[in-house]
């Protein structure tokens, strides 16, 4: 009979090899209940379908935006050019709660949801379905408004524990790490 590993043994390699997949950094945000701007970071980010289109992201059950995400069923998916590492960064840690709209340019939307100026994309979605595993929240939003960037904006990249940029030498499919990469800890 075939033995599988219990998922304590899986939890270091599982780390590891999610840290191969390189991801696009998103800021998820949404409107808390006195009107509040509130946002994080995520890579936990995915297209669902075109039909209708709808996005997922997986949110923490701790994370702060939790629950006003929750309460409200608005929310906007801001997908991070390369210029806008430092912005990631304060989205990114507790510790920088406080300042997370003072860094960027932040446009209020009618849902409410802000937008960041100059993300290559922003998704405003309306929460249609959530379902729990474990210690997040898959949360399924569908997409009710979208504002494009400029297309010639480069994505921010998350691989191997680093933030990445694509590199010029990207129009060969090859992807490079930025020289002024820093690690983050998930
Ligand atoms: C590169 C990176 C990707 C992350 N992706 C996710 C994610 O997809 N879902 C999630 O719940 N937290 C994710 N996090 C962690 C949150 O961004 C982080 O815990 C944040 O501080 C949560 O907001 P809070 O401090 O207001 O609770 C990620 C962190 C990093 C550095």
């Amino acid at each position: 009979m075939m033995k599988f590993a219990n998922d304590r043994d899986l939890a270091p390699s599982f780390r590891e090899a999610m840290s191969r997949l390189a991801a696009g950094v998103t800021l998820i945000t949404t409107c808390g209940s006195e009107g509040q701007a509130l946002g994080m970071l995520a890579t936990a980010v995915s297209s669902v379908t075109a039909d209708p289109p709808t996005i997922l992201v997986c949110i923490n059950r701790t994370a702060s935006i939790h629950r006003d995400l929750t309460a409200s069923g608005v929310f906007r998916a801001n997908f991070l050019a390369e210029d806008q590492y430092e912005v990631a960064e304060c989205f990114a840690s507790s510790k920088k709660r406080e300042s997370r709209f003072q860094v960027g340019q932040w446009k209020t939307e009618p849902s409410g949801a802000p937008a960041l100026i100059g993300a290559i994309a922003s998704l405003d979605c309306k929460l249609t379905e959530m379902v729990d595993i474990g210690t997040h929240s898959v949360i399924f939003g569908q997409v009710v408004s979208i504002n494009l960037g400029h297309d010639d904006s480069d994505p921010l990249i998350y691989y191997a524990r680093n933030y990445c940029s694509l590199a010029s030498s990207s129009r060969s499919g090859r992807v490079e790490r930025s020289a002024d990469i820093k690690s983050a800890a998930m």
